[in-house]
């Protein structure tokens, strides 16, 4: 972070996800100490690249793969327990060790076999209005836990809360899956067992993070927050109900750690110089076939956690415009300009248009989303590789006005250009983060 500043920043998306949140928060990690999850659970899928080789976090902080850092998992995630341990594996088997530096809040609440299978029986009754969600079981936990049938990890700690919170619980479950999906029960023995297992295996790593954290920022730790999805999954600022179930936004970084709000010194988005979306919903600036599935492939747009095709548009201005509001922005990580390398046109999304009107900020009414025309201008492309370019100076002329139009468009300068997955492929704008 930059230099002599007790820096605590958070990151997040400010599209619909998938915007190359893990290869930036892997690269600011170097310059924090703590790195830490706030919300999501492990529909997220965050990549990081480098000597040729590619690992995906679900869960775990993507700042897990520098040796001396410490990872938290706040008490706004919903933990899958078998996930976690599976990822931990994943680590270890690419000579990664989490020993003593990955902690998780008691205050999160434990995602459970019914959750996931409800996921799939509302997605699978609804058809064509389904949400197209990742199908871990995130919405009805998130839904238990307001509803306050929720599992925390600390209620698993205690045997004999455990026990008592289950029975209410699953008996609840139990009904609704007989009436409403005419499914056959869950045993409490087995979820019983099961789970009793997992608290001796979990114990390990859980604690009050938010202490944890208070005593960090109190010495002057750097804390990094790994937002997860994007703004517009945010359940309160996305396109509802096509969002997922948790506070995406910078916000979500307050309530899903217990850092007070006054500690948070930067808030970074992080955009493609495209957009992407998975899962069904709006998405005026959509490509149409030829071109979708020319960017898909270049672009390599599958997701990292499902391995759905991802839908693919023009960069859209009213999207990221909202999302600079909503976070409050200060800075804008723009990423996978070298997959518009061999375009000979680019559009830009500034308004839509509905029913003869002209809209310039991004609408919360769903029926004006579905129907928006876009407004676009359109940008001579660069046809040429940008792969190579290590600073600013080297990037294309045309390469250079289109961001340059994204940063007067959306009021907040771009501190860093991706041109590739591997950590090398990055330019750093007048020596931020150097
Ligand atoms: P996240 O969920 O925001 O962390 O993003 P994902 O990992 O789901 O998706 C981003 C994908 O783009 C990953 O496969 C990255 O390796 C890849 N990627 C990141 N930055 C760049 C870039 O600048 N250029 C290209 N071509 N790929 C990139
Ligand atoms: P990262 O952190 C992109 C989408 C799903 C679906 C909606 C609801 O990798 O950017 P859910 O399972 O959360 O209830 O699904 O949200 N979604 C994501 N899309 N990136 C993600 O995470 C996502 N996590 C959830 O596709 O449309
Ligand atoms: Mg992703």
């Amino acid at each position: 972070m930059r230099k002599n500043k007790n820096h605590n920043v958070v990151l997040v998306g400010a599209q619909w996800g998938d915007e190359g949140k893990g290869k930036i928060i892997d690269l600011l990690a170097q310059k924090s100490d703590y790195i830490v999850r706030y919300q999501g659970g492990n529909n997220a899928g965050h990549t990081v690249c480098f000597d040729n080789e590619k690992i995906v976090l679900h869960l775990i902080p993507s700042g897990i793969l520098h040796p001396k850092k410490i990872c938290v998992i706040g008490n706004g995630v919903v933990i899958d327990l078998e996930a976690f341990f599976e990822e931990i594996k994943m680590l270890a088997q690419n000579g990664v060790s989490v020993k003593g530096r990955l902690f998780v809040s008691d205050r999160a609440h434990v995602i459970f076999p019914y959750h996931k299978l409800i996921d799939q029986l509302r997605e699978d009754e609804k058809g064509s209005k389904k949400i197209g969600t990742t199908k871990k079981g995130i919405g009805p936990c998130y839904a238990d836990k307001a509803n306050r049938l929720g599992i925390r990890v600390v209620d698993l700690m205690n045997p004999h809360v455990f026990r008592e919170r289950l029975k209410i619980v699953l008996a609840e479950k139990n009904l609704m899956l007989k009436k409403i999906f005419n499914h056959a029960p869950f045993s409490f023995d087995e979820i019983h067992r099961t789970y009793s297992r997992l608290r001796k295996r979990i114990a390990p790593y859980v604690r009050n993070t938010s202490l944890l954290l208070d005593q960090a920022a109190r010495s002057g730790k750097k804390i990094l927050f790994e937002g997860a999805q994007g703004t517009l999954l945010d359940v309160d600022y996305g396109t509802y109900p096509y969002v997922t179930s948790s506070n995406a936004s910078a916000g979500g970084a307050i309530i899903g750690t217990g850092m007070s709000a006054a500690r948070i010194d930067e808030v970074i988005g992080v955009v493609k110089a495209y957009t992407t979306r998975v899962g069904e919903g709006p998405f005026p600036t959509e490509f149409p076939p030829q071109l979708m599935a020319h960017i898909r492939e270049r672009g390599e747009e599958y997701g990292a956690t499902t391995g759905r095709p991802r839908r693919c548009g023009w960069f859209d201005a009213l999207v990221t415009r909202h999302s600079v509001l909503v976070n409050g922005l200060s800075e804008i990580v723009v990423m996978k300009l070298d997959v518009l390398d061999d375009l000979p046109k680019i559009k830009i999304c500034v308004a839509y248009k509905f029913r003869g009107r002209r809209y310039r900020d991004f609408p919360s009414d769903i029926e004006v989303l579905e129907g928006a025309r876009p407004i676009y201008e359109e940008h001579p492309g660069w046809q040429s590789s940008t792969k190579f370019a290590k600073k600013w100076s080297e990037l294309p002329p045309n390469a250079r006005k289109y961001l340059k139009r994204l940063e007067q468009l959306l009021q907040v300068p771009i501190s860093i250009v991706s041109v590739g997955s591997e950590r090398s492929q990055t330019i750093f704008i007048n020596g931020r983060y150097q």
